[in-house]
This record gives structure tokens, C-alpha cells and sequence, in this order.
């Protein structure tokens, strides 16, 4: 077994060592708790067993669900030293960001004419995504951007992708568009795999689930104050006793997972040291753990500034264009296209 198996908590996949992994956050927010432990721990640590890691930072994504992108260049920024400040190794990721690559894109338009409209209508995460994006009606990005994710995964030929389960269907799509594209043309891609990683079931601090854009998260650059601020206006209930009964006080219980997670303790054994101390006690528990947990990551992003951020997403972005271009070259070849070619 390699050393990134070992590793991982939920992975079931022994990754080869210098295994091309692509993963890919979407822009919308600064990166919080669920982040950290639904994926960013994994991707430490399958980069500090051996393997060669490629993060894209989906800008063009954004737009998936909304008119506005928001503020790209802060936000991105932000989501670069977030993930330097949980250890990811400058020298040796390649970050980048989809807008920085413009052969990736181009990838597009062969791999939508392997999709079929009703495969595209059908995905479960798409249309779930429809329904909680609460407008009446649905953009052509919105629809085709698992194909637009495709080519963030095939361009590089990556082997394998860490993905929540959300982004099963997605990677299913991908699957096909590989296969489909090498039956037609000849063998170009690879077939990638899923490494499954769970997402812990964090609430916001409001009860609602725990988002990016929602801000009600606890964001892994929040100072102190402001874990300790947001966790004293945490919802909880009216009961004085603590226990942990995530079915009937689903607050409560995620106060306690979130302790749990940042202290590395079971929450139900909080719970009972916690017993009639009641939410306050509750409350000031899981801001000492977060705190606690939080102060290396600090420590660390303290270490970088917007220079490092920008100088990593330059160097990546020329790493991922040699890839793409590359790439590209050969779908060309392989559809009749190079027209270079005397004949
Ligand atoms: N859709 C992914 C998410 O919302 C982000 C993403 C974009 C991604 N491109 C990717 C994930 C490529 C894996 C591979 O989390």
C-alpha cells in the first residue's frame, strides 16, 4: 500500500507514486472547515506522498448559477493562500485558473459533440443545482459545464480525481467523453478514476448547510475574534443538558462535530464532559478547538502575501497551457486537423 493510502481516511484507491492527480475548486467564496476536512487534507496529503497534483481554480464556472462573478481577483487570491496555509507545497503544486488556459477550452467543442442533450438534461447534480439556484430559467453554461469539467480532467490526462459525491455524475461524463472520443478517433485520453472523499456534514452557523457563497461557515482565515464572535451567535436550542443526538438537535451535534473534527475527539464524548455546562460552555469549547486547530494555518498564511499567490498561479498557468496545448495537438491529429501536414 502506498503512503497515500494510509493517508487517506475514506480513499479506498492505493495511488501509484507521481499519480497525475486534477481536482478543482469553484471561486465563489473563501474556503471553509468542510473544505479542509471534505478534501483539502487529502490533497496534502496524496501531494506529500510523491504524487503530482494539479488544482484548477474554475473561473469560468462561477457563472454556472449567477449573473455576476463577484470579485475574481480578491476571492481567487484568498482561495491561493488558503491553500498554502494548509500546507500545500508551493514548489511543487500547479495551480492555475481556467481563464489562464485557453487551449482547455477548445477541448470543449469536440467532446460536445459526444454528449447527447438528453445525457446533459439528466445529470442528477446538474438539475439539483437548477432547483436550489432558484431562477426561472437556465443558461447553456449551466447545462454543459460537466463537458467544460471534462476537459479540466482530460487535458492534463490526469488518473485520478478527488471529488466529493456530488461530482460522481460528473466524472461519469468525463469517462464517456474519453471513451467515446478514443473510439471515434483513436486512443488519446486515458480513462480517470474517482477518489472519493466524504464531506463531512457541516451545518453553517445558522442551521443552514455550510457554504462558500453563504457565509455562515467558519472560513479558514477567520481570525480568532471572529471564530470566537461567530460561534457565540451560533444557533442552538433551549435545552441545558449537551448530548449528542444529531436527528433531534441537529445544531447542537454540529457544534460537537466541529469541535470533534478540529480536536481529533469523538463528539459524543464532548458531549458528556460538556453534559450541564449547557450552549454557552458548548460554544466556548468548539471556539477553543477551532481556534486551536486554526493557528498553525494562520501561522503559515502569515508566511505568504497577494506576491506568492500571484507568482504560483503565473507558474502554473504556464505549466497548464504547455499541458493543454500539447494535448490539443494530438486531438487535432487525430480528427484530421493539422493542416500543417503536407500531403
Ligand atoms: N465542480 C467542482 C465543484 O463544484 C469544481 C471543479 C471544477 C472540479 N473543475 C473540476 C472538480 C475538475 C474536479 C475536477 O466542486
Amino acid at each position: 500500500m502506498s503512503t497515500a493510502t494510509t493517508l487517506l481516511a475514506e480513499s479506498s484507491v492505493t495511488t501509484p507514486l507521481s499519480t497525475r492527480i486534477l481536482t478543482g475548486d469553484r471561486p465563489t467564496g473563501a474556503l471553509h472547515l468542510g473544505h479542509y476536512f471534505g478534501t483539502l487534507a487529502n490533497r496534502v496529503a496524496l501531494q506529500r506522498a510523491g504524487n503530482d497534483l494539479l488544482i484548477v481554480v474554475a473561473d469560468y464556472q462561477v457563472m454556472t448559477d449567477r449573473d455576476h462573478p463577484g470579485d475574481l481577483v480578491r476571492v481567487v487570491r484568498e482561495i491561493v493562500l488558503d491553500y498554502l496555509a494548509c500546507g500545500l507545497d508551493p514548489d511543487r503544486t500547479t495551480v492555475f485558473v481556467h481563464s489562464a488556459v485557453p487551449a482547455l477550452h477548445q477541448l470543449m467543442l469536440p467532446f460536445l459533440s459526444l454528449v447527447g442533450m438528453g445525457e446533459l438534461s439528466r445529470n442528477p447534480t446538474v438539475k439539483e443545482e437548477i432547483k436550489l439556484s432558484g431562477r426561472s430559467s437556465v443558461g447553456g453554461l449551466m447545462m454543459t459545464y460537466p463537458v467544460h469539467q471534462a476537459a479540466d480532467v482530460l487535458f492534463c490526462k490526469a488518473d485520478l480525481v478527488p471529488v466529493g459525491r456530488d461530482q460522481l455524475p460528473h466524472l461519469e461524463l468525463t469517462r464517456s467523453i474519453a471513451r467515446r472520443f478514443n473510439d471515434r478517433y483513436g486512443p488519446v485520453f486515458p480513462l480517470p478514476d474517482a477518489l472519493l472523499g466524504e464531506m463531512p456534514v457541516l451545518l453553517g452557523l445558522d442551521g443552514r448547510k455550510m457554504g462558500k457563497s453563504l457565509g455562515n461557515g467558519i472560513s479558514l482565515r477567520d481570525t480568532a475574534d471572529e471564530v470566537a464572535a461567530k460561534l457565540r451567535s451560533a444557533r442552538t436550542d433551549s435545552e441545558r443538558h449537551i448530548a449528542f443526538e444529531p436527528e433531534r438537535r441537529p445544531e447542537v451535534a454540529n457544534l460537537l462535530r466541529i469541535a470533534g473534527l478540529c480536536a481529533g475527539r469523538d463528539p459524543s464524548d464532548l458531549a458528556d464532559e460538556i453534559a450541564g455546562g449547557g450552549a454557552a460552555m458548548l460554544k466556548r469549547v468548539t471556539a477553543d478547538a477551532v481556534n486551536a486547530f486554526l493557528d498553525p494555518i494562520r501561522r503559515r498564511r502569515a508566511g505568504f502575501d497577494g506576491t506568492d499567490a500571484r507568482l504560483l498561479l503565473e507558474r502554473g498557468g504556464r505549466r497548464a497551457n504547455a499541458l493543454a496545448e500539447e494535448t490539443l495537438d494530438e486531438v487535432r491529429a487525430a480528427m484530421g486537423m493539422s493542416y500543417d501536414q503536407r500531403r
